[in-house]
């Protein structure tokens, strides 16, 4: 089992490059499955999930190839990884329960294989424990249009001839839920109009992924989609856009140490609410093209009150990090968590770092001490992870990070991307 060893203290400095996000590259492997030719992804973050969701395609049938080096994008040659996927060799409709028991989002092959082979059985999901997270509303979108389904046995069965558009209409705001309407209408007979979606930047890489294969859509990045089916996508390729977590996590590291970064091929303009709260703290702020620079100029950070909710807003994947942040910051904050239930598993074992912290309800209150003390913790779920190494980069002594595999389902490298930036952090077998 690997463990993280953090020697804290040391202000962050220097330039660091945002890989591609998590959350945009899962749903577009996922809607390869929709085309009739190879799908080629380029800017592929080395991640748990990205590997699992290739075994999960690989299981249906599909033809995965990695390329490590560089890869063709719109006729230039770029670097970075690629994966190409080829679903014409898919025969099986079947997710099974050892590989969706591991990942959430394996979830969004439900739509993609409905759409395309007319049947999808997808066992019910597990990932981070973070609360009950239902997907009812996954399956009402693919009933709305024309599916049936039935829950059995640990799985979803669903079946159509053809999906029917139609209007697909949300009673709560679903990032997932939304993606797997617009793959699935994307193949249906007429138009689908999927009220109350999703906003999140993700959805539009999707979006674009999707127009990039033929598809017809409009309104991505706003509550109503409007998507005219088509008969068929074809293969094509797309780049995968910087994940805005990444890029928040390394600010709010460099915050916390009271250093000075920039981070390179990030997408400002996916962080707004984020950056703002960093200013609240303290911290000078410049963006150019695709680089954020913070600059703490040595000082403490301020605490921060905030409310979690759906893109604009503030995300719920910048809480633990921010709490991380509260803990060592001059003043209280107030930390109201509305998306999920349960998502404040960081608080005991940054506690144990002496954070002084106060949960009631969804609410999380943190007096900032001036300094947390270096122990041994255990990582509970992808975000909490990143909230203990950043508690670790300030604080006195060793911090040692037991189960570390949540942190790489969604951070590529991070350890030599924070040793790059000062960092005194290494990854070691135990
Ligand atoms: C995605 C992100 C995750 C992020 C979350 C919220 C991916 C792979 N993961 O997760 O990192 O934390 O968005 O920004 O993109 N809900 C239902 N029924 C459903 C589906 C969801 O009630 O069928 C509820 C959930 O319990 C939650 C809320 O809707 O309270 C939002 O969840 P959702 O947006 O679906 O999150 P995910 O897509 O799972």
């Amino acid at each position: 089992m690997q463990k993280i060893v953090i020697e804290g203290g040391v202000p962050l400095h220097g330039e660091v490059q945002i890989s591609g996000a998590k959350n945009a590259v899962l749903p577009i492997l996922c809607a390869t499955l929709l085309a009739d030719g190879p799908v080629e992804i380029g800017n592929v973050p080395h991640l748990h999930d990205v590997v699992t969701t290739a075994k999960l395609l690989g299981e249906l049938g599909a033809g995965i190839t990695i390329d490590e080096g560089t890869i063709e994008f719109d006729g230039r040659r770029r670097k970075g990884s690629g994966i190409v996927v080829d679903p014409r060799s898919v025969r099986s409709h079947i997710a099974p329960y050892e590989l969706v028991k591991t990942m959430r989002a394996s979830i969004l092959v439900l739509g993609p294989l409905l759409a395309k082979y007319g049947a999808a059985e997808v066992s019910l999901p597990g990932g981070c424990a973070i609360g009950s997270r239902p997907v009812d509303l996954h399956i009402k979108a693919m009933q709305a249009l024309g599916a049936e389904v039935t829950v059995e046995h640990g799985f979803i069965k669903a079946s159509a001839a053809r999906l029917r558009g139609a209007v697909v209409r949300f009673d709560v705001v679903s990032v997932g839920a939304t993606e797997n309407a617009l793959m699935a209408a994307s193949l249906a007979a007429g138009t689908t109009v999927i009220e109350n979606a999703a906003l999140e930047p993700e959805i539009v890489d999707l979006a674009d992924c999707l127009i990039a294969l033929g598809a017809d859509i409009e309104g991505a990045g706003t509550s109503q989609i409007v998507i005219r089916g088509v008969e068929r996508l074809r293969g094509g390729t797309h780049s995968v856009l910087p994940d805005r977590i990444e890029t928040g996590t390394f600010l709010v590291a460099a915050a916390m140490t009271g250093g000075r970064i920039t981070t390179l091929k990030s997408r400002p303009d996916t962080l707004h609410a984020v950056l703002e709260l960093l200013q609240e703290t303290g911290a000078v702020i410049e963006t150019q093209d695709d680089r954020i620079t913070l600059d703490m100029r040595g000082r403490r950070p301020r605490a921060v009150s905030f409310s979690t909710a759906p893109h604009p807003a503030f995300p719920t994947d910048m809480q633990a990090q921010f709490m991380a942040m509260n803990c060592i910051a001059d003043g209280v904050g107030t930390i109201a968590e509305t998306i999920f239930e349960n998502r404040f598993m960081h608080v005991q074992e940054l506690q144990r770092l002496g954070a002084d912290i106060h949960i009631d309800g969804h609410t999380a209150t943190v007096h900032g001490i001036a300094q947390l003390s270096g122990a041994p913790v255990m990582a509970t779920d992808l975000r909490a992870s990143a909230s203990l190494v950043l508690a670790g980069l300030v604080a006195e002594g060793e911090t040692i990070i037991d189960r570390i595999y949540h942190l790489d389902r969604g951070y590529e490298n991070i350890e030599e991307k924070l040793s790059g930036l000062g960092a005194r952090i290494r990854r070691v077998s135990a």
